[in-house]
C-alpha cells in the first residue's frame, strides 16, 4: 500500500474523461487500496482515480468521522440512474486547494457500479453520501465543483486561484 501524490489543477489529468474500465484484475485492486490510503491520509472523504493520475473509472469513498471505524467503499464504472431532489452544501476538493464554495445538487441518488469482486452493486444514497457520488463520478467526466458555480462565483475563484499561483 501506498500513499499517492495528489494531482492538483490546471493538471490535464483532472479535465479528461476517464475510461471504463474492461477488467477488475489485480492492479485495481491495489490501486483503489491506495487510493483509499491516500484519501484517510489527506484526509478526504472521497477520491477519484484521475485525482491520482490515472484516467479510469474508478472512485473511492467513506463518510467517516474520526471517531468511527473506517467503512471504505470502492466503486468501478459508477453511473447515475436516478436523482430526485436539490440540496445546497459547501464543498471542497484536495485537487482544488484552498477553495470551498455552497454547490447545487440532487439530495438523493441511485448509482449503479461494479465492486472489487465483479458483483453489481446499487447504491441509494442521500445528502452527504449522494453529493460525495456526485462529486467523484463528476471527476471521471473532468468536472470539477467550481464548475457547477455561478458564473459571478467562479470568474471570483479563478482570479483567487491565479493569485495563488
Ligand atoms: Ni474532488
Amino acid at each position: 500500500m501506498a500513499v499517492l501524490e495528489i494531482k492538483k489543477i490546471p493538471e490535464k489529468v483532472l479535465r479528461s474523461r476517464a475510461e471504463e474500465i474492461k477488467s477488475i484484475n489485480g492492479e485495481i485492486a491495489s490501486l483503489a487500496q491506495d487510493m483509499l490510503e491516500t484519501m484517510y491520509d489527506a484526509p478526504g472523504i472521497g477520491l477519484a482515480a484521475p485525482q491520482v493520475g490515472k484516467p479510469i473509472r474508478l472512485i473511492v469513498f467513506d463518510i467517516w468521522h474520526p471517531e468511527d471505524e473506517p467503512n471504505p467503499h470502492v466503486l468501478i464504472n459508477p453511473v447515475i440512474t436516478a436523482k430526485e431532489g436539490l440540496d445546497v452544501m459547501e464543498e471542497g476538493c484536495l485537487s482544488v486547494p484552498g477553495v470551498r464554495a455552497e454547490v447545487k445538487r440532487s439530495y438523493r441518488v441511485e448509482v449503479k457500479g461494479y465492486d472489487l469482486n465483479e458483483k453489481e452493486v446499487v447504491l441509494e444514497a442521500e445528502g452527504l453520501l449522494a453529493r460525495v457520488l456526485q462529486h467523484e463520478i463528476d471527476h471521471l467526466d473532468g468536472v470539477l465543483f467550481i464548475d457547477r458555480l455561478s458564473r459571478v462565483k467562479r470568474e471570483l475563484i479563478k482570479k483567487r486561484l491565479r493569485r495563488m499561483r
